[in-house]
């Protein structure tokens, strides 16, 4: 089957079964293509909560589908590709936490939102990139502990400078896998282009930046400025969406090694055979921990 051919088999049968499919922005093209919703962590954490469909698709990793679960509890929820995970979600436990929680009491845990269900349900609020420093800064306590993420951990301090936050050592694989030399090397290669990189990437990294954001900044920023030429600093996908969206402009990416193979894995196979029932997974949370897990998403739209 042509890719149109099964792009058009999607759309008719999430139609005919009034299901919604969402989609990160580093899905590939042709699942950004069939989407109802594309966003960064954030607005697909929002889209979960409004959207009116009892049946949503994930195209993504685990823990957002977990974040949609959590929010609509009563809608079914599946994961287009149950092997795409999130490596920094799955880096610190709750025993782990809870046990570090131990010795610093009168901190507010500060989960960002690539953790699991589960995890989450020893935290105090949620953040995404894009939200991260905002909500940190409306925390009604001096004292933050941070996790998993050091890289936006330490961004987040930067910005908000009269907090106390304390990081452990976890952080995104891919982002954090490029080197300030890289960052360098590329505003050299390309001495008229912007460079815009996402937080998760290490703080010599982020020095190096034009612009610093979440996927959706990064897109609305290079959407927005009045410059012809960027290099983007996170998943390479976002690239490619930018360069479709403005062939005027000329996107170039930071690193080969920008590439998610978690968010990669997702086809439109495996998005067509979750709508005919005969793939994806759905996901299956206890009440206890939809019921702990909720309290910290609710706080991060709370406060943000
Ligand atoms: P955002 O979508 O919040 O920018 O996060 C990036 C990311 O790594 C998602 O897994
Ligand atoms: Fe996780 Fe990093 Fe992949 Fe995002 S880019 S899903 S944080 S491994």
């Amino acid at each position: 089957m042509k890719i149109s051919e099964v792009q058009e088999k999607i759309l008719k049968l999430k139609k005919e079964q009034d299901i919604c499919i969402l989609a990160h922005s580093y899905q590939s093209r042709e699942i950004v293509e069939i989407a109802d919703y594309t966003g960064d962590s954030f607005q697909l954490s929002l889209m979960a909560q409004k959207t009116p469909q009892k049946k949503v698709i994930m195209c993504g990793v685990r823990f957002m589908a977990e974040t949609v679960k959590i929010l609509s509890p009563e809608k079914t929820v599946i994961l287009a590709n149950p092997e795409a995970g999130c490596p920094m979600a799955e880096q610190m436990d709750k025993q782990m936490i809870e046990s570090i929680k131990k010795d610093f009491p009168d901190y507010t845990v500060v989960a960002y939102i690539n953790t699991t269900a589960e995890l989450k349900t020893v935290c105090d609020v949620c953040v995404t990139s894009s939200s991260a420093v905002k909500i940190v800064n409306a925390i009604d306590n001096k004292n933050i502990l941070f996790i998993p993420d050091c890289n936006l951990g330490d961004y987040v301090a930067k910005q908000v400078k009269d907090k106390n936050i304390k990081l452990l050592h976890g952080g995104c694989p891919i982002h954090a896998g490029i080197s300030v030399k890289e960052a360098k090397d590329a505003k050299a290669k390309y001495p008229d282009a912007l460079l815009l990189v996402h937080p998760e990437c290490i703080p010599g990294v982020v020095a190096e930046a034009d612009y610093v954001g979440s996927t959706s900044g990064i897109m609305d920023y290079a959407s927005k400025s009045g410059a012809k030429e960027f290099i983007i600093g996170t998943e390479m996908s976002i690239a490619e969406h930018l360069q479709y969206a403005h062939p005027e402009k000329i996107f170039h990416i930071l690193s080969k090694k920008l590439i998610c193979v978690n968010m990669k894995l997702t086809s439109l196979m495996d998005v067509l055979n979750s709508l005919k029932g005969a793939g994806g997974e759905e996901i299956n949370l206890d009440e206890t921990t939809i019921r702990d897990a909720r309290k910290c998403i609710d706080e991060m739209i709370r406060l943000g």
